[in-house]
């Protein structure tokens, strides 16, 4: 069976998108924060491009040695992100950290709930997307491999990594175990491997479809 897509595939899908994006920014609004320079990101990530393949992304995947697929872009909506983070406990106090952080949506949502908020995207033409408004808001985004990222001490973390290889996903659980007891992990479809215990299962919808979301802890 071939991996890429078909046409009426791609179709569908972008049919499904085009359908549920009202919904997404509709409930992407009523997400409120009380700090004005969170607001504002929020607004930036609003009115930003989409990003686009360029040249600086191909060589940053390239020079990596990363799969296409795993740079497959895809963005959680802000509502569903912040709450998802909630649910698996973030709040004033807590160290939110995501590993492929796109244009930083999920860190924002963290931000809003009142939690640190820190991450790694390969690719600089989206870590760039709204840059100045993300730094303003105290939200650090990095470009750079979540492979070797040193995440430093985080009290969750963010895995948007559905269309990363089984190797990838490996390599970045191994060091994972490597977090203190107690920290939390909130994966897309898949749980991370190694010591870690899984707390709930939820599905969601995103703007491609349904995803099943796995929150687990380091036992
Ligand atoms: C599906 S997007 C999700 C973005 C964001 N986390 C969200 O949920 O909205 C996954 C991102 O991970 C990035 N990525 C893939 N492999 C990576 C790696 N090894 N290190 C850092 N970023 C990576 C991709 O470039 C892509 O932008």
């Amino acid at each position: 069976m071939s991996a890429r897509p078909s046409w009426t595939e791609t179709g569908r899908a972008v049919a499904f998108g085009l359908t549920v994006r009202p919904f997404f920014l509709l409930r992407d609004r009523l997400v409120a924060p009380t700090d004005p320079a969170v607001r504002a990101a929020m607004r930036a990530l609003r009115r930003a491009p989409e990003p686009t393949e360029r040249f600086e992304s191909v060589l940053a995947a390239r020079q990596a040695a990363l799969p296409p697929e795993a740079r497959t872009w895809g963005e959680t909506p802000l509502s569903v992100a912040h709450r998802l983070l909630r649910d698996a406990g973030v709040g004033q106090g807590s160290a939110v950290v995501d590993l492929g952080a796109g244009r930083g949506a999920v860190l924002l949502a963290a931000r809003a709930l009142g939690a640190a908020a820190r991450g790694c995207e390969i690719d600089p033409a989206r870590a760039r997307v709204i840059e100045a408004p993300l730094l303003a808001c105290g939200v650090k985004l990095d470009v750079a491999d979540a492979r070797t990222w040193d995440a430093g001490a985080p009290t969750h973390v963010w895995l948007s990594w559905i269309t990363w290889p089984a190797t990838l996903r490996a390599e970045l659980s191994a060091r994972l175990a490597s977090l203190p007891s107690g920290t939390r992990v909130v994966a897309l479809t898949w749980a991370p491997t190694g010591p870690f215990r899984v707390l709930a299962e939820r599905r969601r919808l995103f703007p491609w479809g349904v995803v099943d979301v796995v929150s687990a802890e380091r036992e």
